[in-house]
């Protein structure tokens, strides 16, 4: 996927030479919402997989999949909150936060729409607790995150305030479908 390979060519050139002080905030910024998208992604191929006879299995490895996602939409919030930025940020640098917060919406309604969709297999489980637990986390510490990451592209904020309202109501109704 051009997210995983984007990551992966990130992460690669980082572990050498690139440190996180020598990234541009832009790129910074992007390699934090992408590593979030990378695990959302994975996520949402677990999900697609859950059956009905492997809900076990799968119900427990989504669970542990929403708990790295919620880990690391915290550290992303973190880093995008402490990043030097400029007082602005240069416009074609907006622009590439802004498409990589659109996958990140994206894939986040996808796998949250799978799973609301698929309640009456995983609350078939022991899972459904956790499930929902986790669920809450994500709503909340997404949100935040999302609201930090609009505040830094006034020259996209308007497509990425839009997106986000796709996405809000979609969190809220998976934070009450497992109780
Ligand atoms: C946050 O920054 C640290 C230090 O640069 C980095 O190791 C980590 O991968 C970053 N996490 C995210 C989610 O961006
Ligand atoms: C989904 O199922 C396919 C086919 O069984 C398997 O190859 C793949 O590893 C599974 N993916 C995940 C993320 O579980």
């Amino acid at each position: 996927m051009h997210v995983a390979k984007l990551l992966a060519c990130l992460i690669g050139t980082s572990s050498i030479s690139v440190t996180a002080q020598s990234l541009s905030p832009g790129e910074g910024i992007i390699l934090a919402i992408d590593s979030v998208t990378f695990l959302s992604q994975d996520n949402l191929e677990r999900a697609q997989n859950l059956t009905e006879e492997n809900a076990l299995e799968i119900g427990g490895e989504i669970v542990q999949g929403f708990g790295a996602i919620v880990k690391t939409v915290t550290g992303a919030l973190s880093n995008v909150t402490i990043l030097k930025f400029p007082s602005v940020i240069p416009d074609v640098d907006q622009h590439a936060i802004c498409n990589s917060f659109r996958s990140f919406i994206l894939i986040h309604q996808q796998l949250l729409s799978i799973v609301i969709g698929e309640k009456s297999i995983l609350s078939a489980t022991p899972f459904t607790a956790p499930l929902g637990t986790v669920l809450r986390s994500l709503e909340g510490v997404v949100d935040t995150f999302a609201f930090a990451v609009i505040n830094l592209v006034p020259g996209c904020s308007a497509h990425a305030i839009q997106l986000n309202a796709y996405l809000s109501p979609t969190l809220s109704q998976a934070a009450v479908t497992f109780p």
